[in-house]
């Protein structure tokens, strides 16, 4: 394409923000909060950092959302103290000051935890079901999960909204539920992983009722102008291979039936942005779009330029998640076009060491 034609380095609109660009620094769990559940301070600079070098969206690692059952990994974040709230501040800030916006990312891990990661120990997902394959950080397979209740359902919305209070106290313009990679929310949407026979299951509008609950809950919590955005995807972290949705016209329904929520954008997030969906012709971004008007964010394998070029034909802002951890400079390097590589994930475990990053 003809760099002069590219929409890469052109304004846009996101509700009431104008970002400088499309290129976004997409959500990265990092591990690093040891005490009270606070990044570690060079995990903080690294965010701020990408401000600085041209990112215009800036997400945070996925933080957790209470202090039960929300936690995945060791060493996650929390965003509902106000030690917590004062430690995000200033990042906050000094990414707004660069220029970029801020997101928080929040999320309830669902299955994909075990015993001792939780200070409660407590592991629950829509279904008693366990992924098949073993958890790769402890070796071991991951443990059959409780079936939420109708109390674990309330307070897990709970959690979601008192993490968004959190976020606004500490400035935060904008926040992302996370809907996708086989965690909590996702379960709900997948018939892979829910298998209730209540009204939280079987149907597509049923598996999206936990989705709308905590998405109205949110809603209630932040102000009009704050930004609220849902990831979603067709793939989770464990059983890699499994199409969580059954076809383009379930994928096209969930996204329709997210389209009518208050959402200012869905973030699509492929394994590879260029794949064809569900045995069609056409990406994901593609199969979204036309179904919703709202903004779209792709990410998965973007990046160097061309590709960059190639998501956003179909997607309004490009997310990376690898070629911005392992190049600070990579926006400049996509700007001047310069050829770079495809990360790999093992190059990304980078990202748990307690070495700074560039
Ligand atoms: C180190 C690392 C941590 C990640 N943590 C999160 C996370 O907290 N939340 C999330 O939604 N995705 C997370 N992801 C997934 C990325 O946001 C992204 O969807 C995925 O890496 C594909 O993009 P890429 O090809 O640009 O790396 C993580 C990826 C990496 C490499």
């Amino acid at each position: 394409m003809n760099p002069a034609q590219s929409k890469i380095f052109t304004p846009f609109t996101l509700k009431n923000r104008t970002l400088k660009n499309r290129l976004g620094v997409a959500p990265m769990t990092r591990m690093s909060s040891v005490k009270d559940s606070i990044p570690r301070q060079d995990v903080l600079d690294f965010l701020v950092r990408r401000a600085r070098n041209g990112a215009a969206i800036v997400y945070t690692e996925a933080i957790v959302t209470d202090y039960e059952s929300a936690q995945g990994y060791p060493g996650q974040a929390r965003l509902v103290t106000q030690r917590q709230i004062d430690g995000w501040r200033p990042v906050v800030q000094a990414i707004e000051q660069a220029g970029a916006l801020a997101v928080m990312q929040m999320f309830h891990c669902g299955r994909m935890s075990w015993n001792e990661v939780n200070p409660a120990g407590r592991i629950i997902a829509p279904s008693p079901v366990a992924p098949r394959q073993t958890n790769p950080l402890t070796g071991v397979p991951y443990p059959v999960p409780d079936e939420m209740s109708s109390f674990d359902i309330e307070h897990v919305i709970k959690g979601f909204a008192e993490t968004a209070r959190g976020a606004v106290a500490a400035g935060f313009q904008a926040i992302e539920i996370h809907g996708a990679h086989g965690y909590l929310i996702n379960e709900f949407l997948s018939s892979y992983s829910n298998h209730r026979s209540d009204n939280y299951g079987g149907s597509t509008a049923n598996r999206f009722r936990f989705a709308r609950e905590v998405i109205r809950a949110v809603k209630k919590e932040i102000p009009d102008e704050v930004i609220l955005v849902f990831r979603i995807s067709n793939w989770g972290v464990a059983d890699m291979e499994v199409s969580l949705f059954a076809s383009a016209e379930e994928w096209q329904e969930m996204i329709s039936l997210l389209a009518a929520e208050p959402l200012d954008a869905i973030s699509v997030s492929t394994y590879d942005f260029r794949d064809k969906a569900f045995g069609t012709a056409k990406n994901m971004a593609q199969l979204t779009r036309e179904v919703t008007e709202l903004p779209i964010m792709i990410c998965g394998k973007i990046h160097d330029r061309d590709s960059v070029e190639e998501a956003l034909r179909h997607a309004d802002i490009a997310l990376s998640a690898k070629s911005m951890l392992l190049n600070p400079d990579w926006v400049a390097d996509v700007r001047a076009g310069k050829s770079m590589p495809l990360y790999t994930s093992d190059q990304a475990n980078i990202a748990y060491t307690s070495e700074p990053l560039p």
